[in-house]
């Protein structure tokens, strides 16, 4: 069943297209020559949380990876390839991780309920409230835990952006990307940086995950030979 609300997306996707080329007769055309985007957008699969929307961004500007909590998990593929994609071939100069007030999978985390396959997924949040359980139990108001919660995993996240070795590589040697924590709030549209104190980040991580050595001495092998010609 095709509904008139489904109908009118395409009505509208066509309204949009004559619109652009009415003012921009190569838009489109130069959008798919190339894309030259200068941040990674890391963000929560949430309807109401749009990466573009919240940021102002245009089309071309932001590489969006969106999932459950905005977590960064070394299992997950698609995360990882998005980073070194990202990270190595883009050369993206900022990668933001973006939590928001109000997280559903962060509620969902908090809650003693069997969630089935998401629970898997979940458990990286409830990692996340262990590392930091003193201070969360402190917090006796809910809403404000989770406040809280939303807060302290956007921090670990960006740790977990920063233990990759495409971004600790890419910073060593050419200064970039340098990885920022955002928080966005649903109840007034704005956007907070927790001004994370990028190199600082790195000096903690690199106190265990150092892979600075073999970066140094080339003691390695390139992971891909990508010719650079989109760039
Ligand atoms: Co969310």
């Amino acid at each position: 069943m095709k509904d008139d609300r489904y109908i009118k997306i395409f009505e509208d996707n066509q309204r949009w297209v004559e619109d652009i080329n009415n003012t921009d007769i190569d838009f489109f055309a130069r959008h798919y020559e190339e894309q030259n985007p200068d941040y990674l957008y890391i963000g929560c699969s949430d309807s109401r949380v749009p990466a573009n929307e919240i940021t102002g961004l245009s089309m071309g500007d932001l590489f969006v990876h969106r999932n459950l909590g905005n977590v960064v998990a070394n299992s997950d593929m698609n995360m990882m390839s998005i980073l070194q994609y990202a990270v190595e071939v883009l050369e993206v100069k900022h990668i933001v991780v973006c939590g928001h007030y109000g997280c559903g999978a962060l509620k969902a985390a908090m809650l003693p309920h069997k969630f089935g396959v998401l629970d898997n997924w979940l458990r990286n949040i409830r990692d996340v409230y262990r590392f930091h359980k003193l201070e969360l139990n402190e917090i006796k108001d809910l809403e404000q835990r989770m406040d809280r919660l939303s807060e302290v995993n956007v921090e670990e996240q960006v740790l977990n952006v920063v233990k990759s070795s495409s971004v600790q590589e890419s910073y060593l040697k050419k200064g970039y990307p340098v990885v920022h924590g955002w928080m966005y709030d649903m109840r007034n549209g704005l956007l907070k940086d927790m001004n994370i104190d990028f190199k600082a980040t790195l000096q903690k991580v690199q106190e265990i995950y150092n892979l600075e050595e073999d970066i140094n001495n080339n003691n390695h092998y390139p992971i891909y030979q990508y010719p650079k010609t989109s760039k």
